[in-house]
């Protein structure tokens, strides 16, 4: 008996798959696998009742907090792609790797998945389970199906496809953030109508201020005006908080891994809140070389994360950068919510480089620091800038002269 697991969420792709599966690639038992990275309640019911009125054996995996504690990973990092904060990029990796163990615990020979063949998804999953030895299977791209044909067929086989939005929109949930694309959204000029949002109320809306108090230690968020909070619980809160005040939307231009330019809509009010305030205590506590250095690492970090290739070496050696710098990224950040935007208004830190003596209007010095030292400083500033313009300067003023020779 040959058996495939698929990567089910019980919408219209994976259902077409189920039957696919069996029908074309002719395997005896699909077995579905939802991985639960912090979508809503709505979509397990919905994945469950697809699954029975299929007969599919579902297994449901719990890889929240491994989500979450990667998601932690990317604060560090301060990650974000072309202004997007990689929840969906940064949950596909966790998902393969769940689907993967059952798929090995269950004896399957194969392993599928729904995606297109136009995405970024396809590649994080493949990436993930190339590296064992079972087969991957994409039938939505071997196949070429478009979604008007799955319809269809969906229709034909009498397969229970769970509408959600109507199809409308193609939407992917979990902790970190919700994504919406496709439909009328396709068209870059497209204003979107605030129903789109579910995370996010009407910043225009948003009347009230509201500060909150964000802990990290070594770079990791640990507590929310002062209550300790484990990570799945601390997102899940500052998502409600932040998202009442309209924060963290993004509307972009995305430059997929094939090279595709697509229209994103993304809510993430607790990754932006996160993101601010950390990076607002890095701006307290690092030197400037190690804020400047940290940059490029960051963003390659936000790359690789980008691709899906969280085990990818490069990714090892920049958290070991990474992780020695946070070591002193602990401390307390105010984050005021304002208009729908998250502003830090207030940071403290033992770690802190800074000293007020040095830094005040109101003091002369600093130790035997005094601000007349600073005078032999502000004579060589600008040297070379110096001695490079007058070189020109003269060198202009010859050709002149010499021109006037002529
Ligand atoms: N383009 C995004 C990414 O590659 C998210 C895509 C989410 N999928 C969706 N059906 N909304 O990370």
């Amino acid at each position: 008996m040959t058996s495939v697991a698929l990567a089910f969420s019980g919408g219209l792709d994976t259902t077409v798959c189920v039957s696919l599966l069996q029908e074309e690639y002719g395997y005896d038992e699909v077995v579905g696998v939802t991985v639960d990275v912090g979508q809503p309640e709505s979509e397990f019911d919905e994945a469950q009742e697809t699954a029975d009125a299929h007969g599919l054996d579902l297994h449901v995996v719990d890889a929240k907090e491994e989500f979450a504690d990667l998601c932690f990973e990317s604060v560090r990092a301060n990650a974000t792609y072309q202004g997007y904060p990689l929840g969906t990029a940064l949950a596909r990796p966790v998902i393969a790797n769940a689907i993967l163990e059952v798929a090995e615990n269950e004896g399957c020979d194969a392993l599928a998945h729904g995606c297109t063949g136009k995405g970024n998804d396809q590649l994080r999953f493949e990436a993930v389970w190339r590296a064992s030895d079972l087969d991957v299977i994409a039938p939505v791209r071997e196949l070429e199906l478009t979604r008007e044909w799955e319809m269809e067929y969906a229709e034909e086989k009498g397969l229970p496809v769970q509408s959600g939005n109507d199809g409308v929109w193609s939407i992917d949930t979990n902790l970190w953030s919700r994504s919406v694309e496709g439909g009328e959204l396709e068209d870059p000029a497209h204003v979107p109508s605030e129903d789109i949002y579910e995370w996010t109320d009407d910043p225009a809306n948003a009347t009230e201020t509201e500060l909150v108090e964000i802990t990290f230690e070594d770079g990791y968020p640990v507590a929310l005006d002062g209550e300790d909070l484990e990570p799945v619980e601390l997102v899940r809160q500052l998502n409600e908080q932040a998202g009442t005040h309209g924060v963290g939307r993004t509307d972009m231009m995305e430059d997929r891994m094939l090279g595709l330019k697509v229209r994103e809509n993304y809510e993430h009010p607790a990754a932006t809140t996160l993101l601010t305030a950390h990076e607002a205590l890095e701006q307290l506590v690092l030197t400037k070389d190690e804020r400047d250095f940290k940059r490029s690492v960051d963003n390659e970090w936000a790359q690789k994360g980008y691709e899906g290739l969280v085990d990818h070496p490069l990714m090892g050696a920049l958290e070991g950068f990474i992780a020695e710098t946070q070591t002193r990224v602990t401390g307390t950040v105010t984050v005021k919510f304002e208009g729908g935007q998250a502003r830090a208004v207030g940071r403290e830190s033992e770690y802190a480089v800074y000293s007020e003596d040095a830094a005040s209007f109101n003091t002369s010095g600093v130790g035997d620091i005094t601000q007349k030292d600073a005078t032999g400083v502000a004579k060589y500033h600008g040297f070379q800038s110096r001695l490079a313009n007058a070189a020109t300067d003269a060198t202009d003023e010859r050709a002149d002269s010499e021109g006037d020779w002529e």
